[in-house]
């Protein structure tokens, strides 16, 4: 099954978020909101373009807090459920468009922001991320801001788990917490008649990001840590660019 496929099958079964629901938080959008919006700092006024924006939980909090919010995803059934549940937000609207396909339908310089949160690792490959970061940059204006979410980093996860295996009962805990999640979301898709099938995607380090970024001109960009409480802050960062004058 292709990603799109997936991401339309969980939003036609009303599964509107696959793994952070198996984290079982319920305030978990809440404070994913609030950890990008204290390091990018939404305003009245700005304009924003939340990319792979899904079943739009993070597009409806932006809307809330910005001026205008574009809601693009490659998934149909997602974007329809987004309408639905976010009718009542006039300051939004929504894209159909495949993110791997240049140009973006977007006129230069059009946003602000640029929000590009849980997404990147469904790209077919490096490549693909490096177009993606070149056509963000054409429509992102000058000092905007793109902010790329959530990112999985092989390396990272692999740091994270030899330091937790020197310390018996937090790994097994840490390994009970992951059998749980792994085991409950399959049971949620088997309940809603989902194939259990694994999505396709990049594996990201932060060194091959690094090099990746090195060639692309005129941009500052940095790494951040997530809030610790998020359900992947142990393997995943944030990346946040920002288009020089
Ligand atoms: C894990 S969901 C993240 C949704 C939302 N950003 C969030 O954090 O709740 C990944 C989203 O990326 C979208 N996506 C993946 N590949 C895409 C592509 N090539 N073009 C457009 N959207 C894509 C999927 O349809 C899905 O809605």
């Amino acid at each position: 099954m292709g990603n799109i496929q997936f991401f339309n099958e969980l939003a036609r079964r009303k599964i509107l978020s696959n793994a952070r629901m198996a984290s079982l938080d319920f305030g978990v959008y809440d404070r994913t909101f609030a950890d990008i919006d204290r390091k990018i700092e939404f305003l009245p006024g700005d304009v924003v373009l939340d990319l792979g924006g899904g079943t739009g939980q993070i597009s409806g909090l932006i809307a809330g807090k910005a001026g205008r919010v574009v809601l693009a995803d490659g998934a149909g059934e997602a974007l329809r459920a987004a309408r639905e549940i976010l009718a009542d937000l006039p300051n939004l609207s929504f894209v159909h468009l495949n993110i791997e396909q240049s140009p973006l339908v977007f006129a230069n310089s059009a946003f602000d922001k640029i929000i590009c949160y849980s997404v990147v690792h469904y790209l077919k490959d490096q490549s693909s991320f490096a177009a993606l970061i070149s056509e963000m940059l054409r429509i992102v204006k000058s000092e905007g801001k793109i902010f790329i979410g959530d990112i999985p980093l092989s390396d990272k996860g692999k740091r994270y788990l030899d330091e937790r295996k020197k310390h018996f009962f937090q790994n097994l805990l840490g390994n009970l917490k992951y059998y749980f999640r792994k085991f409950l979301t399959a049971f949620f898709y088997r309940l809603k008649g989902i194939r259990d099938t694994q999505v396709s995607g990049v594996v990201y380090s932060k060194d091959g990001m690094e090099e990746v970024l090195s060639r692309i001109g005129g941009i500052n960009y940095r790494f951040l840590e997530q809030d610790a409480s998020l359900p992947f802050a142990n393997s995943r960062e944030d990346l946040l660019i920002i288009k020089k004058q």
